[in-house]
């Protein structure tokens, strides 16, 4: 389908949240479902919701008995490290010094770094992601490819160069002073341009000395419409590493608190070794937990207790954390967050887990009023999905008795081959499947 710049209109069985969905409540009233409902769209919004059918004047694009969401909302994942997904055999610091640094090396090299921008943008969108807090690498030039990548397709993308000054091979450290002017250029470069933004990215706690922490925090004084993002205590020789490195430090998310890096506009992933102190600053600054479950699972460093952290006020959204995480899709990542609450002995909904890559990553991004929701005045981002395909599973859907039954099998079940559209601003931009921007391989082993 064109959908160029102008006036259409979709149907199909909308579903989108209002608030957070209370945990383990399988009727919310935040649940918002309104089958067989036309979305109108009018350049790069979302005019009207309506049951009636639009006038003439309106192009009618019929997704009739398909599932319409908002387009998903990846709040932690690396966009180079597409190239180590399904790296074998390692826990995180191993896993970062045997695979991903030197992948992310390579993105020294300007044209590996617009090519890599491209595919993962383009990738975001195939998986249903239409918006996104990224983490690049080290390198000026590949942050700049990546805005520059998403700002071509109007895609609300957040993301900033990786602070690194220590405990890092030689190709990707930076040093303070340089790092601070970098940063200071693409801030003046890109914040607020369209549809991007920037986040201050210490990478994480090790690998920043005292004095790049209190950089970074020095720019969100002075800019609080800057976001900050980070990793925080996600294994357990990650936590113990950072205690010998902040000895001063109650903890590890304290090197963050007492830094001054925590506000509203923090999104920190993982948190799984956390106590109640931390989880209780974080509540106070309005911080993020991007609870990344096929990452925690692909490395094995623990099981995020999401429900006490949903109990302390900790906001909570779920993420991919590509390529620790094994799949863009976050459908994916949801049947992962499922599992892995089993394994702590609690049930997540379906409603807690779609909420928490919708309304509840526009809220922790500050974005409610654009994104997360099929409301008139937010922007047209918008996906169609599939019930099912498979024959097993259509026949599992046929015999759900209730709309939690019927979703949380789809979401269980289901991926991206199951997307129909994916409208990002009021324009199409799925790829078909095959028709992809770069060539396989299609060498043999
Ligand atoms: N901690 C610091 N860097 C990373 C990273 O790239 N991935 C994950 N999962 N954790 C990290
Ligand atoms: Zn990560």
């Amino acid at each position: 389908m064109s959908t160029e710049h102008d006036t259409w209109a979709l149907r199909g069985d909308l579903l989108d949240f209002t608030g957070l969905p209370a945990w383990g409540d399988l009727q919310p009233a935040q649940l918002r479902w309104r089958p067989s409902h036309w979305l109108l769209v009018r350049g790069s919004r979302i005019e009207a919701v309506q049951a009636e059918p639009p006038g003439p004047e309106w192009r009618r694009i019929d997704h009739a008995g398909r599932l319409v969401m908002p387009g998903f909302i990846d709040t932690h994942v690396h966009s180079p490290q597409l190239d180590v997904l399904a790296s074998y055999g390692t826990e995180l610091l191993d896993w970062l010094e045997n695979h991903t640094f030197p992948a992310e090396a390579r993105y020294a090299d300007e044209r590996v770094a617009q090519r890599g921008a491209e595919r993962f943008v383009q990738a975001l969108v195939n998986h249903g992601t239409t918006a996104a807090l990224a983490f690049p690498t080290v390198h000026e030039s590949a942050t700049h490819a990546l805005f520059d990548a998403a700002h071509r397709m109007d895609m609300r993308l957040i993301t900033g160069k990786v602070l690194m000054d220590r405990h890092v091979p030689a190709n990707l450290l930076d040093d303070v002073t340089n790092a601070e002017q970098a940063c200071r250029r693409l801030i003046r470069r890109w914040h607020g341009i369209g549809r991007c933004a920037y986040a201050v990215t210490p990478r994480f706690a090790p690998t920043s000395t005292e004095g790049q922490l209190a950089m970074a925090a020095g720019l969100l004084r002075e800019d609080p419409s800057l976001y900050l993002q980070s990793h925080v205590a996600e294994n357990q020789a990650e936590v113990q590493w950072v205690r010998e490195l902040f000895p001063q430090s109650r903890s590890y998310l304290d090197v963050y608190a007492s830094g001054g890096l925590l506000h509203r506009r923090t999104v920190l992933a993982h948190g799984i070794w956390l106590d109640d102190i931390d989880r209780h600053a974080l509540h106070e600054a309005g911080a993020t937990i991007a609870h990344s479950p096929t990452s925690n699972l692909f490395l094995g460093s623990g099981l995020f207790n999401w429900q006490q952290a949903q109990a302390a006020g900790v906001r909570v959204a779920v993420a991919s954390d590509v390529g620790g995480g094994t799949s863009l899709n976050l459908l994916r990542n949801l049947a992962a967050a499922y599992q892995i609450q089993a394994l702590l002995g609690q049930r997540l909904t379906a409603w807690s887990a779609l909420h928490a890559i919708t309304l509840g990553a526009a809220q922790a991004l500050d974005l409610d009023d654009e994104i997360g929701r099929l409301e008139p005045g937010c922007t047209a981002d918008i996906t169609v999905w599939d019930w099912a395909q498979e024959p097993v599973v259509q026949h599992r859907l046929s015999l759900a008795r209730s709309l939690h039954e019927r979703v949380f099998a789809w979401m269980t079940l289901g991926d991206e081959r199951l997307l129909r559209s994916v409208v990002v601003a009021g324009r199409e931009r799925l790829l078909p499947a095959g028709a992809s921007s770069q060539p396989t391989s299609n060498r043999s082993i």
